[in-house]
């Protein structure tokens, strides 16, 4: 399995470039793995993690409140990361403004989260925002996360300070508050070596 990254120019910013995924999935080499197959994969995969993450988050709020709740994002969003990590994908979440500094970005993510920004600045619904591409025989893959309702319990700006003392302790170097609904919490981020 292998995509020729010299082969197309692959980037994929939905939103800032209209050019259809399925048109450069054609253009690619059929009989490797194609930009389109592995941008199909990286989407389950977040799916998987989005969805895993999301419940057992809202259940936990729901049935021990949100300082039980910091345990799950604290240990299981890395452990369901690791669990959708397999055949050579590695899946993070990441953010210009991280609570744990092992989330920061790399610079490529830097520049592609710096674009949704723009992108959401511009009035591009943040649902749609991803990215896509092959570097270094690297494919790599974002998707936007925006910040939600639910988030706002410990991403806002007005936090319980009981809850905000417990976060504070775990995380020092906490840069993940202050935000409102809508806005860019960080993006779902996916690697995968194709050497
Ligand atoms: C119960 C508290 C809590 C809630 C609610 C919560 N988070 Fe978090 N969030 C955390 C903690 C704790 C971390 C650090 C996780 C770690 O150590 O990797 C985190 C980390 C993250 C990260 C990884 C980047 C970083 O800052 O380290 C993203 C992205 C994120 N949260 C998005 C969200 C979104 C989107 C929502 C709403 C759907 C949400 N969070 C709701 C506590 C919470």
């Amino acid at each position: 399995m292998k995509l020729r990254a010299n082969s197309s120019y692959a980037v994929v910013l939905c939103g800032l470039l209209s050019v259809p995924l399925t048109v450069i999935a054609q253009e690619a080499q059929p009989a490797e793995a194609s930009l389109g197959d592995l941008t199909v994969e990286a989407r389950t995969k977040v799916k998987a993690f989005g969805k895993q993450l999301k419940q057992t988050l809202k259940q936990t709020l729901q049935s021990e409140g949100a300082i039980s709740a910091v345990t799950v994002c604290n240990l299981e969003a890395p452990a369901i990361a690791e669990s959708v990590s397999t055949e050579g994908w590695k899946v993070s979440r990441t953010a210009l403004k991280v609570r744990n500094p092992a989330n920061r970005p790399e610079l490529w993510e830097q520049e592609v989260l710096k674009t949704f920004e723009t992108q959401l600045a511009n009035g591009t619904d943040p649902q749609t925002l991803e990215y896509a591409d092959v570097v270094n025989k690297e494919f790599r893959y974002m998707k936007a996360i925006p910040t939600g309702a639910v988030c706002l319990a410990c991403h806002g700006s007005e936090m319980n300070p009981q809850l905000q003392q417990h976060i504070k302790s775990l995380y020092p170097q906490d840069q993940a508050t202050g935000f409102s609904v809508g806005e860019l919490r960080g993006a779902f981020s996916l690697t995968k070596d194709l050497k």
